[in-house]
């Protein structure tokens, strides 16, 4: 990691010199003055980090994973978790502003409700990067960092493709939080793939919630990417609809969360693993999902190694407060409904058991132990 970080700094360096008086102000970091060696800009630089919930496994390992890092490279932090809760983000990122931050990355719970207090810290020369997922309706966002949500979608939907083959399958479609802007976009990259074949009549969803357009999408969301919901969303629909032997064949999940809780309705509900198993999907490779693949319980998972994601924070972070060109590689995808938002996009990656050890394993991303393996 430090080497990582000293590699991103000398990179940050060399590109300031090469900018040079041509770097546009507007990347300029306020604090800053340009040409400035890396540990005067981190010694001055507060960086607030604000994340949604420690509840699931993924943001814990993405809050202390950028909260090292910036460390490593002496810039001062504060990281805050708000328990899922919209009002408590938005005090932390208050207090954060008053604390004197002068970089905010803020992994939203509703993208649509920070404007104000991004409003605030704009107008005291805050940067702001969304990390992970795009803050709404603000002009007041600078960058956003995440994994091509849409393409964890569609790495989903052709899964589940290339597993049914030319079956016909029965499958049960569930969605995200409503609230997370990322949410409509794995739906869809999913659903553009799927739904053809809910139209030829290939797969049939018992419980009818399969959403007439993309757009729809909300109807089928579970609020705050709750197991629980998902448990009982799941159990309803076995209990009504697959009566008389009907069986499912599919549930497509955006993510491990949910994941979790339908696997727990599954296996109330009779379904022992082994062929006959339905595919189930997932996204996040978080460990409790990674033993539920080994035991036949889930499908695959989207892993989106999140210290890559904070490896690419950081290393905006240290742009930002050197007055570096902040490097980004989508300029046009993630339009925010006042501005599109200079996006870096990382790729999300499909595993399954069978690639457990050679993706999450050797990359160190678990050990051996954490799987039980
Ligand atoms: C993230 C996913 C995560 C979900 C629930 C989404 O915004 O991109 O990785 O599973 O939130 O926390």
């Amino acid at each position: 990691m430090t080497h990582r970080i000293r590699t991103a700094s000398s990179v940050a360096i060399i590109a300031a010199l090469a900018l040079g008086a041509t770097a546009c102000s507007s990347e300029r970091a306020d604090t800053t003055s340009g040409g400035s060696p890396s540990s005067a800009a981190a010694a001055d630089t507060l960086v607030g980090i604000a994340m949604p919930t420690k509840s699931l496994e993924r943001w814990n390992k993405d809050g202390s994973h950028l909260q090292e890092l910036l460390n490593k490279a002496g810039y001062k932090t504060t990281l805050q978790y708000a328990d899922n809760k919209p009002d408590q983000q938005i005090t932390q990122v208050q207090n954060m502003t008053n604390q004197g931050a002068k970089i905010l990355v803020v992994a939203s719970i509703d993208g649509k409700v920070l404007a104000p207090a991004l409003a605030a810290a704009k107008a005291k020369g805050i940067k702001v990067i969304a990390y992970d997922r795009l803050i709404n309706g603000t002009p007041d966002v600078d960058y956003y960092a995440t994994f091509d949500n849409y393409k964890v979608g569609q790495l989903q939907g052709e899964f589940i493709k290339s597993k049914i083959g030319d079956k016909k399958v029965n499958l049960e479609p569930f969605a995200g939080s409503p609230d997370d802007n990322n949410a409509k976009f794995f739906f869809s990259g999913a659903w553009d793939v799927i739904s053809p074949l809910v139209t030829s009549g290939q797969i049939t969803v018992p419980s009818g919630k399969a959403p007439a357009t993309n757009q729809q999408w909300t109807k089928i969301g579970v609020l705050n990417w709750s197991s629980d919901t998902a448990q009982s969303e799941m159990q309803n629909r076995l209990n009504s609809f697959y009566t008389g032997g009907k069986k499912v064949n599919v549930v497509l999940s955006p993510n491990d969360s949910l994941a979790l809780g339908i696997a727990q309705a599954l296996e109330g509900a009779g379904y022992k693993p082994g062929p006959d198993y339905p595919i189930v999907t997932g996204q996040d490779a978080d460990k409790a999902n990674v033993r539920n693949m080994l035991a036949g319980k889930q499908a695959m998972t989207v892993w989106k190694d999140t210290r890559k994601l904070g490896d690419q924070v950081a290393k905006m972070v240290d742009e930002i407060a050197k007055g570096s060109q902040v490097q980004v590689n989508d300029t046009t995808s993630y339009n925010n409904g006042v501005k599109a938002v200079p996006t870096y996009l990382l790729e999300p990656v499909v595993v399954t058991k069978d690639e457990v050890e050679s993706t999450l394993v050797t990359s160190g991303f678990y050990s051996k132990a954490d799987l039980g393996l």
